[in-house]
């Protein structure tokens, strides 16, 4: 692909949308549940939303500058901007996270697969049997099924990479983000509706703060670096496909909202279902498909038919939601082999579909007849979620926030966030400020915390 040939997003709202679309995924509606179940409720969410906006949101228009600037996907994007320097690693550390993160997320995305053919079949119906722990506990940890979901799902988003995803990221963000957003607004409403829902709203809003340890504060960065698809140049390579009139501060404001907005709707789903029904609100990776189930079964018993619409609807959103993240992983990678190698787009593509279907297919049998084998107490898919999101992605955004605040000419920074001039922006000194030492220092101090140094 050579930089002149890149197609654009034909519009501004497109462009946030992709964004979005790529942001908004399983790490909203599957992983923040469960990290805020595994950290006592709302306190972590506190400072998850303190990550997001102080630490995400800044880090995120610093891609997005490195991107339009370059014109070039991460993998090559520093070595355009800075030749001949050590800054080209970065990029390439982004582009080894997000393959790892690939392989693991498709194990999870395959998931949706399975839930999807359960609705349709009625599992979900209040004549059903609704016992959700044992029906996930035997899919999950099933040698076969699971694979052959991971194979599907890991073939579509290969699908669509090959294809060309702009105009088909674009069209489908548009229309699928709104549904998705009214469908988790409806579920919602009933969740809270559900007999002893309140202890779970308790949970979500009241902070304990005696429940914080050093963990939450790597637990919530993480998270939301993971949420927002920011420390591997995810955002950055689709940035380079924004048009010269996107506005970067404006759009990372808005998918920052749009990001935590389905986040907190979505544990406002989930907590009240787990209360309600009595799973444990730390009980992991299994919260999501074992409390949501639980809300089809119960909260429409008394209208199935509207239950069986919703879950079967729910799954296929998620799904969706889900491939539009896997694509925007799997283009870094494509893109990188591509322009690096010269590889053609499906030669590249099949590698990285090769490469990520293997380690799902070892991430997914590692949560069943492969458990045994484990690093540093973790097994295989665990160590890669702790490796990738809490060591990668806040490692590559220092390196990110140093290139941009400290490395890149000022007023090439400037000129590409205020688009040459024409935007005003009072609040870039701030901006500056926490590019420059708030956020290499606050990530900094976070890994330390962690390491036990504090
Ligand atoms: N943000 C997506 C989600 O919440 C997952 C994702 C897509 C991602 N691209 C990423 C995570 C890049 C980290 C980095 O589901």
């Amino acid at each position: 692909m050579r930089h002149n040939e890149r197609i654009g997003f034909g519009s501004k709202l497109g462009a946030i949308l992709a964004a979005a679309g790529s942001a908004v995924g399983l790490g909203n509606i599957w992983r923040f549940p469960y990290e805020v179940g595994n950290h006592g409720g709302a306190a972590f969410i506190l400072i998850y939303l303190g990550c997001v906006f102080i630490l995400g949101v800044p880090i995120m228009i610093a891609e997005f500058v490195v991107g339009r600037k370059a014109k070039a996907s991460t993998g090559e994007a520093f070595n355009v901007l800075a030749p001949k320097t050590p800054w080209k690693w970065v990029g390439y550390l982004g582009v080894l996270t997000g393959f790892l993160i690939l392989g693991y997320y498709s194990v999870v995305a395959g998931w949706t697969l399975e839930y999807i053919f359960q609705a349709l079949s009625g599992s979900f119906l209040g004549s059903a049997e609704g016992d959700f722990v044992t029906l996930f506990k035997n899919f999950s940890t099933h040698p076969l099924r699971p694979l052959v979901c991971l194979l599907v799902f890991v073939l579509a988003t290969h699908w669509v990479v090959v294809r060309g995803v702009q105009k088909g990221i674009e069209r489908s963000s548009k229309l699928l983000m709104p549904l998705l957003f009214a469908l988790i607004l409806i579920l919602a409403v009933c969740a809270v509706m559900l007999p002893g829902a309140e202890k779970g709203i308790r949970f979500l809003l009241q902070p304990d703060f005696s429940k914080l340890d050093s963990e939450v504060f790597l637990g919530a960065m993480g998270q939301a670096f993971f949420s927002l698809s920011l420390g591997m140049g995810c955002l950055s390579t689709y940035a380079s496909y924004f048009g010269k009139e996107s506005r970067l501060a404006h759009t990372a404001v808005s998918v920052g909202l749009i990001d935590t907005f389905v986040a907190v709707l979505a544990g406002l789903i989930i907590f009240p279902a787990a209360f309600s029904v009595g799973i444990s609100p730390d009980s992991g990776p299994s919260l999501v498909f074992i409390t949501l189930p639980n809300i089809f079964h119960q909260a429409f018993a008394g209208i199935p038919l509207i239950g069986y619409v919703c879950s079967v609807l729910f799954y296929l959103l998620l799904a969706l939601a889900a491939l539009t993240s896997t694509i925007s992983l799997h283009e870094v990678s494509t893109a990188f082999l591509h322009e690096k190698f010269h590889f053609s787009r499906i030669k590249a593509a099949r590698l990285v579909t090769a490469g990520s279907l293997l380690i799902g297919i070892v991430s997914s049998l590692s949560l069943g007849c492969w458990s045994g084998y484990q690093i540093a107490g973790l097994n295989f898919f665990d160590a890669l979620d702790f490796l990738t999101a809490k060591i990668m992605l806040p490692l590559s955004a220092i390196l990110i926030a140093i290139f941009v605040g400290w490395y890149l000419d000022k007023r090439l920074v400037k000129d590409e966030i205020t688009n040459k001039g024409s935007l005003s922006m009072p609040l870039y000194p701030v901006y500056s400020f926490i590019l420059r030492y708030v956020a290499p220092v606050g990530i900094t101090l976070i890994f330390i915390n962690e390491l036990g140094w504090l």
